[in-house]
């Protein structure tokens, strides 16, 4: 299981998580949830199409919801670069790779370029977007979880190893990762100084496993849950509030009117020395990926979001049951069973 080893100088210069563009067959209930449960700030909206972004966020969106009549999908990520000159070595990179590389037209984006990394994912590269005024200190208007910003995504990969080394080409360095024996099941990868952009757990795909927000203190993830309670909306809360074990945060995944699923928590370490190792997690070890909570649901585990027009791809191998919370309650049983013998 080689960690890639980190590139500090990469072909074209990534800088952070920027945006995820998903679908929704309601977009008054769509505005609802991310509005009142989740804290987003709507910066614009037309017909077909819902534009957010963090109470701290200055650019134009982070999340934008598009009007879809069909199964819940994903139509792509988006990462920011540095500069317009990145985007040109960006279309260099893949094309180099073999891999799809195409300008497109986005609204509220400048100069915008679509990629497909060796998985499939669709990603969207861009330099800048028109700015807003930070809401940050606007109290007296915070809803529910009062998200403040944009910070990751999980996807779901067949081939964790693959992709990480993809993606450390592009310059992500790994903070922490999950083996089980000498294979790589998880990586968390960034850019921005933190632990990370993005996830990369092994299960089908390319698949959304959920986005994430960052919200600036614990009272705010159960204030979110509090809200969707009182609006009639509390079966939203999927698993949380607990601790991760990986990158220590508190956390709650909420599930979106379309079954899109987004996490709150609260906050990551800060992350630039090069001479930071990267921290290992033994999968096979109880309790690792929470510290406290109940384990996952099943459908934590199954219930993922589709790209928009590309195909799932299956393990090449028969992998052994993951920890989640039915397999928590029957061992929990057994040992209860056991003990009043
Ligand atoms: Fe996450």
């Amino acid at each position: 299981m080689p960690l890639p080893k980190p590139v500090y100088y990469p072909p074209f210069n990534i800088t952070r998580s920027s945006h995820s563009i998903i679908t929704s067959r309601d977009l008054e209930a769509s505005l609802d949830f991310y509005e009142q449960v989740i804290g987003l700030v709507l910066t614009e909206r037309d017909a077909d199409t819902l534009y957010f972004r963090g109470l701290e966020e200055v650019c134009h969106h982070s999340l934008v919801v598009k009007r879809h009549t069909g199964e819940h999908q994903a139509e792509a990520i988006g990462f920011r670069v540095y500069t317009e000159e990145e985007l040109d070595k960006a279309e260099h990179f893949y094309r180099s790779k073999g891999l799809p590389a195409s300008w497109i037209e986005v609204p509220y984006q400048g100069r915008t370029l679509l990629v497909n990394d060796p998985t499939g994912t669709p990603v969207q590269l861009c330099a800048t977007m028109p700015t807003e005024p930070r809401m940050y200190t606007n109290f007296q208007d915070f809803k529910g979880g009062a998200a403040m910003r944009f910070d990751h995504w999980q996807i779901q990969t067949p081939n964790v190893q693959e992709q990480t080394d993809f993606y450390a080409e592009m310059g992500f360095r790994v903070s922490e990762y999950m083996v089980v024996g000498d294979k790589l099941m998880t990586t968390f990868m960034f850019r921005k100084p933190g632990t990370q952009d993005i996830v990369f757990l092994e299960n089908p795909g390319p698949r959304l496993h959920h986005f994430a927000y960052s919200v600036s203190d614990n009272n705010s993830l159960i204030r979110a849950c509090d809200i969707a309670g009182i609006l009639g909306m509390g079966d939203v809360v999927e698993r949380g509030p607990g601790r991760h074990g990986p990158a220590g945060v508190m956390f709650v995944y909420f599930r979106d009117p379309d079954g899109h699923r987004v996490e709150l928590f609260c906050d990551h370490y800060f992350l630039i020395d090069i001479e930071v190792e990267p921290v290992e997690w033994d999968m096979t070890k109880p309790g690792l990926s929470i510290r406290w909570g109940l384990p996952a649901q099943e459908c934590w585990y199954n219930e993922t979001t589709a790209f928009s027009g590309i195909e799932t791809k299956q393990l090449d191998y028969e992998r052994g049951p993951l920890s989640t919370l039915e397999t928590y309650l029957a061992e929990k049983a057994k040992a209860r069973a056991a003990k009043a013998q």
